[in-house]
């Protein structure tokens, strides 16, 4: 997200001085995928900190709303809601309590919870944004499961990814059938259109050999407008490992470059490419935004110069602060016009 912080943490500041900071708000993205498809290690890789439970079987067993706040401060730390007093600023002690807030919200069963984790992670690197992390739907009730788990499951992603004001993360593992793929069905189902549903295809490091993830990067298999991302995160083993994000970013660079196969799509491919995508989505969203905000500036504006004729002001120092005002909004937008354009990339399916 690093592009975007300095545009978008600008205009913040603009907005914060004319005291309208609240009209802009970003768009959540949220994950959404089957049991261990990778919806956490994907989430945790956009994120760029290790702080996520991983692994085979439901780990993640209730949502996880993780709310990123820029602050002022030099060091980053996160607060939980059910223990705000706390502040943790070790990421591993936030993944541990992660855990203990889960076993305390399901039980000891196998069963999942509706009732959010709560985490707000105040840093100086990031963009005022939530990311919801969320259980994956399963298709056998392993015993000690309810049966109407699936459906419930069905039901809170529903519930999640049916804000309109939300990018949904459809994640599927390239060594399954796509044509299957419950996060496609589901982005469908809430979003027919694919206006804001990214494909993302992880695990194509272990696809059977002989088989690869071509067809489906290219939306011949299940087609989606803006089109499918596919990406290689850490395996269990490199997670048993303890190996590090920016190790594992080199890695995969290196696995799509040098393959015979995505090679020539190399530039198209990886968590870079996903994260440089959200950018675009996410500039694009702000700079729809900017009409509303040149208006509610001018209107306010206005609204005071009744106030500041009162007190006799004279006309030409009014029109002087609306002037400054919206030239400088005026840039910011300009830039991220300029942003948009200037950097068109393009999906493997454009
Ligand atoms: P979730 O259940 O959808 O949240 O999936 P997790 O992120 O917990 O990942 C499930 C398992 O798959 C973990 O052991 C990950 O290490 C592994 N995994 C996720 N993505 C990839 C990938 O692209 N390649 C490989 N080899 N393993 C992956
Ligand atoms: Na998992
Ligand atoms: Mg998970």
């Amino acid at each position: 997200m690093e592009k975007l912080i300095p545009l978008f943490n600008k205009l913040q500041e603009v907005l914060i001085s004319a005291n309208i900071s609240h009209i802009i708000s970003l768009p959540q993205i949220v994950v959404v995928g089957s049991q261990s498809s990778g919806k956490s290690s994907v989430l945790e890789s956009i994120v760029g900190r290790d702080f996520l439970p991983r692994g085979s079987g439901i780990v993640t067993k209730c949502p996880l709303r993780l709310k990123l706040v820029k602050s002022q401060e030099t060091h980053e730390y996160g607060i939980f809601k059910h223990i705000p007093d706390t502040f943790f600023d070790n990421f591993d002690d936030i993944r541990e309590e992660i855990k203990n807030r889960t076993a305390d919200l399901v039980g000891n069963g196998k069963s999942i919870s509706t009732k959010p984790i709560e985490l707000t992670i105040y840093s100086p690197n990031v963009l005022d944004i939530t990311l919801v992390d969320l259980p994956g739907i399963v298709k056998i009730s392993v015993s000690g499961q309810s049966n109407d788990i699936e459906q419930s499951i069905r039901n809170m992603i529903i519930e999640y990814i049916s804000n309109p004001d939300t990018i949904i993360l459809a994640i599927s593992a390239a060594n399954n059938d796509l044509a299957n793929s419950d996060a496609l069905q589901l982005a469908h189902h809430v979003d027919p259109n694919g206006e804001r549903t990214i494909g993302v295809l992880t695990k194509i490091d272990i696809m059977d050999r002989g088989t690869d993830a071509i067809d489906m990067l290219n939306g011949a298999v299940f087609p989606l407008r803006l089109g499918y991302v596919g990406v290689m995160c850490r395996s269990q083993e490199d997670i048993n490992r303890n190996v590090t994000m920016k190790k594992h970013l080199l890695k995969e660079e290196k696995f799509f470059r040098e393959s015979p196969v995505y090679g020539r799509y190399a530039d198209r491919l990886g968590i870079k490419y996903l994260t440089m995508r959200l950018n675009k989505i996410l500039q694009t969203h702000i700079n729809n935004s900017i009409p509303a905000i040149k208006k509610k500036v001018h209107d306010e504006l206005e609204a005071n110069l009744e106030k500041l004729k009162e007190y006799g002001e004279a006309l030409s120092s009014r029109d002087a602060k609306t002037g400054v005002l919206l030239s400088v909004i005026q840039k910011v937008a300009k830039s991220f016009q300029e942003n948009i354009e200037g950097k068109n990339v393009r999906n493997v399916t454009e």
